[in-house]
């Protein structure tokens, strides 16, 4: 570290910044992540510079040339971020003045660190949200070959984690399918939202120099201009947003998890996941333990705290730049790596689960599950809902006295709760029954199950 480095803002100081301070107000420590789109950045800032003869053609190609070089010095790991320079951004400036000389003085003209940041963040996000859907879209795959390979398999359906209703696993397994499409439009709508260029905000409110954001802009893909210099500086939203969709992602994951930890243990077993994506214990040694899952699930907390610490960085903080906002990266870039992380080990350990069938399909004789379908039945027979409801209660109350399911009742047992009953309400009781008999739009009837699942793997399929 070289505490004696020149500041790039020194010229009005006349003391060297206190050692503590440095240290304190430093960010190079986390941003230089950024240093990619920082460096893209800055070929396009001087490309437009060049373009309204703000610099020369010549210090154009000087600018872009050492640009280059610095990249490939830190990629190769041999760059020396210095933390007397603060943060990515003079880093990257210094590099480029000690390597091309007086034409890298010329890069931040028609320029703040303040547009330079807002720009860097977003052109990171939106990487970042490419990467991220292509995760989504991997799990998703998993989770439709999963209920491809299991079609037919029949489990009790959960509300209030008590047995309700048969479903298809296949139709558990699309729910999830379903819930990381959401999230993968909601990652979409978040980066048409954030595709305007900052660049051309400078410190807050333009610049006296004739240059052209559009063109900026146009050159590093973005839609358009952010419309006010000071918005442009002063906007996190599409942190806060980018954050709150990686939330309902992790929430998402976390709602799974927590099924799959109850699922896999010794009560229920129906669940199998490979020795490979287990734990075990440093005393029981009989164990076997769901930590990946249980880390998934306790990651979610870290993630919804990164939105809070963002959502309250930003609360009260008046226009335009704050250093307060240099507090943004540590919470976006920890979101971001955790929800990443999660996504990739969980569409591994679903690959290497096994469904239990025998474990399953005994879970299906508990709990009188056909219940609903019987009440169904005696609708059909003209009963109103709610006397069908009452008579199938009572029905359910004789069973548990009797210790019986419904199917094994005889129909004069049935006859003396229901004149209407009839001997085809056999075909409506028992699993099998029920799952054949759904109908309704995206119930869990197999044909309908099925044609989603051949959705699914055409629109996967692809990319
Ligand atoms: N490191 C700063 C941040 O992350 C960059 C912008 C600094 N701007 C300033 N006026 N000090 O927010």
């Amino acid at each position: 570290m070289n505490m004696k480095q020149k500041k790039p803002w020194g010229g009005r100081f006349t003391k060297q910044t206190a050692a503590s301070v440095e240290s304190f107000t430093e960010s190079v420590s986390f941003d230089w992540r950024l240093c990619q789109h920082d460096i893209e950045g800055s070929i396009a800032h001087a490309t437009m510079l060049a373009k309204c003869n703000l610099i020369t053609e010549k210090e154009k190609v000087a600018i872009i040339k050492g640009l280059k070089e610095v990249l490939a010095e830190i990629r190769s790991g041999k760059f020396d971020f210095k933390e007397s320079l603060e943060d990515v951004h003079m880093n990257i400036e210094s590099a480029l003045i000690e390597r091309i000389g007086e034409a890298g003085k010329k890069l931040h003209t028609a320029r703040s660190r303040n547009d330079q940041i807002a720009l860097d963040l977003r052109l990171w996000i939106r990487d970042q949200t490419h990467i991220m859907i292509h995760l989504l879209i991997s799990l998703q795959r998993e989770f439709v070959k999963k209920g491809k390979m299991f079609f037919g398999l029949i489990m009790p359906g959960f509300t209030h984690l008590q047995h309700a209703q048969p479903v298809l696993l296949s139709h558990y397994l699309l729910a999830y399918v379903e819930m990381l499409e959401r999230d993968i439009t909601r990652l979409r709508d978040c980066l048409a939202r954030l595709s305007k260029s900052p660049l051309g905000a400078c410190a807050l409110a333009g610049t006296t120099l004739p240059t052209d954001p559009k063109f900026t802009a146009k050159l590093l893909g973005f839609d358009g201009v952010c419309e006010n210099s000071m918005d442009a500086v002063s906007d996190r939203d599409f942190c806060a947003e980018y954050t709150f969709c990686l939330s309902l992602i992790a929430m998402h994951l976390s709602r799974l998890c927590e099924e799959w930890i109850i699922w896999c243990n010794d009560e229920m077993k129906y669940i199998e996941i490979s020795d490979a994506y287990c734990t075990g214990s440093s005393i029981m040694p009989q164990k076997k333990n769901p930590d990946v899952l249980e880390l998934i699930r306790g990651k979610c907390g870290r993630v919804f705290g990164h939105l809070t610490s963002l959502l309250t960085l930003l609360k009260g903080l008046p226009l335009s730049y704050n250093r307060d906002m240099q507090e943004d990266k540590v919470a976006l870039f920890d979101a971001a790596d955790t929800v990443h992380d999660s996504l990739s080990i969980l569409a591994e350990l679903v690959a290497n689960t096994k469904f239990n069938r025998e474990q399953m399909t005994a879970a299906c004789e508990k709990g009188f599950i056909d219940a609903t379908a019987l009440a169904e039945y005696l609708v059909k027979k003209g009963v109103p809902f709610r006397m069908a409801h009452e008579i199938v209660g009572k029905i359910v109350r004789e069973c548990i006295r009797v210790q019986c399911k419904l199917s094994d009742l005889q129909l004069e047992s049935f006859r003396a709760f229901s004149s209407v009953i009839e001997a085809d309400v056999y075909k409506v009781l028992g699993v099998e029954n029920c799952i054949r008999n759904y109908q309704s739009y995206g119930s869990t009837a197999p044909g309908l199950v099925k044609k989603r699942i051949a959705y699914w793997e055409k629109k996967l399929s692809k990319g």
